[in-house]
């Protein structure tokens, strides 16, 4: 089976094939999403949310995702290997190249930041030093906090001027995928367009380079709540392995996310 690479992405945006992600967390799962041909597996910081119950991402440590990075790692041929950086671990360039080293170690093909601007100093020094960077924009649970809850960005033309900005800014300072989170439907077909790197989207409408859901979400299994932008993929299937291939398939045919998964 031939790894997918950046270039495999790239490439998939180009000719307007659908990227379909999903977050993993053990060998097993890893090893079963590889296997239907998820193109990306993210270790998603999630994981305080989803394996630990906890209300927020911010008590995640750099080892524990090195861990679970580890073991999907031993469960993947194929898919792109994503590796989310915790809460304040890339907080200075210094401190993001240290944690950031770490997870690649750990077998990560990529790692993954929150935020715009002010990052673009360490997603440079990051490329620099060979470790590729995917960004995230819209609702960045790191900063739930200053949000003042899990809400949808983006949704007044100031606000989406600065991130449309800010996506610019971080594909001119080198990160080679980015993840759009809870922004409405046409700012994220604006990004989408105006950038030539691929844009995955969470609660961001039909219209980016591919769809990523939390597993967890997408079994309905979660230990918290389901967001609106989730679906269930078991409901419709009989096993684990179909409800998967269903999902690679709508995301492939556009057919999800719907208009009920999304936000205008
Ligand atoms: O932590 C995570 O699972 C994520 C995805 C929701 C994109 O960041
Ligand atoms: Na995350």
């Amino acid at each position: 089976m031939k790894k997918v690479s950046l270039t495999t992405l790239m490439k998939m945006k180009q000719e307007n094939d659908k990227i379909a992600c999903l977050t993993a967390y053990d060998a097993s799962f890893a090893k079963l999403f590889d296997t239907c041909g998820i193109d990306m597996i993210l270790i998603g910081d999630s994981l305080g949310m989803v394996l630990k119950g906890e209300d927020s991402t911010l008590g995640v440590t750099v080892d524990e995702i090195a861990y679970h990075v580890k073991s999907v790692k031993n469960g993947v041929e194929r898919a792109l290997i994503v590796a989310d950086m915790p809460f304040m671990s890339y907080a200075t360039p210094e401190q993001c190249y240290a944690n950031a080293s770490q997870l690649m170690a750990s077998g990560a093909n990529m790692v993954k930041v929150e935020g715009g601007t002010w990052l673009l100093e360490s997603v440079r020094g990051l490329i620099e030093r060979g470790i590729p960077v995917c960004g995230h924009l819209g609702l960045t649970p790191q900063s739930v906090n200053v949000f003042g809850g899990f809400k949808v960005q983006g949704r007044n033309a100031e606000k989406a001027e600065a991130m449309l900005t800010a996506a610019i800014e971080l594909q001119e300072a080198g990160i080679q995928l980015l993840v759009l989170e809870c922004v409405p439907t046409s700012l994220a077909k604006l990004i989408s367009d105006k950038l030539s790197i691929p844009v995955i989207g969470i609660g961001a409408g039909p219209d980016t380079d591919g769809q990523i859901l939390v597993m967890h979400d997408m079994f309905g299994i979660s230990a918290n709540y389901m967001p609106k932008f989730s679906k269930n993929y078991l409901l419709e299937s009989s096993d684990i392995s179909s409800s998967v291939d269903q999902f690679i398939k709508e995301v492939k045919s556009g057919a999800f996310p719907g208009p009920e998964h999304s936000f205008e």
